[in-house]
C-alpha cells in the first residue's frame, strides 16, 4: 500500500531497456568509451541492480556487491566535467530513445544529475 515507488511507476522492464540503450550509448561516445571495459555485459547487469534500490526497488547491488560507495567505487576513472556532462547526456538520448517522460523522468533525471556532479574527481586541466 501507500505511494508506488520511482521504481515502480517506472517499471523493471523500462528500466532495464533505459540501461540497456544507455550503455549502447556509452560505447559509441568518444569522452567515455576509453574508460569502459569493452565488454559492459557486466557493467549493465550491475548498474541494473544499482539503480533498482536506487529508485525505491529492492537491494539488488548491496546484497550482492555490499555498500555502493559510489564516489569511491570511480576513483580509479578520470571523471572530469566533461565525461559527467557525457554520462548525462547518454542518459538523456537514452531516456528519449525509451520514451521515458513526464514528472519521472523529470526525477530521475535530477537525481542522476546531482549524483553525477559528486562522482566528479579531477579538473581535468592537469595532464
Ligand atoms: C561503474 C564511469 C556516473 C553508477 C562505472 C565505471 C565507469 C564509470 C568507468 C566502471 C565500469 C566497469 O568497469 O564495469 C562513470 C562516469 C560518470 C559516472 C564517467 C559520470 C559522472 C555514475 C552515476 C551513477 C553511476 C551518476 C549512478 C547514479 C555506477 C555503478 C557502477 C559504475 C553502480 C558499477 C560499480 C561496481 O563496479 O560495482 N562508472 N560513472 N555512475 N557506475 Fe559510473
Amino acid at each position: 500500500q501507500g505511494n508506488p515507488t520511482p521504481y515502480e511507476l517506472i517499471g523493471e522492464g523500462q528500466l532495464h531497456k533505459l540501461i540497456d540503450v544507455f550503455y549502447s550509448n556509452v560505447s559509441q561516445h568518444p569522452d567515455l568509451q576509453p574508460i569502459f571495459p569493452d565488454d559492459l555485459t557486466e557493467t549493465v547487469r550491475k548498474q541494473k541492480q544499482f539503480m533498482t534500490q536506487y529508485l525505491g526497488g529492492p537491494s539488488l547491488y548491496t546484497e550482492e556487491h555490499g555498500h555502493p560507495m559510489l564516489r569511491a567505487r570511480h576513483i580509479p576513472f578520470e571523471i572530469t566535467p566533461e565525461r559527467a556532462k557525457a554520462w548525462l547526456s547518454c542518459m538523456y538520448q537514452a531516456m528519449d530513445e525509451v520514451g521515458l517522460e513526464g514528472e519521472i523522468r523529470e526525477f530521475f533525471y535530477h537525481r542522476l544529475y546531482l549524483t553525477a556532479q559528486h562522482m566528479i574527481n579531477t579538473s581535468g586541466t592537469d595532464g
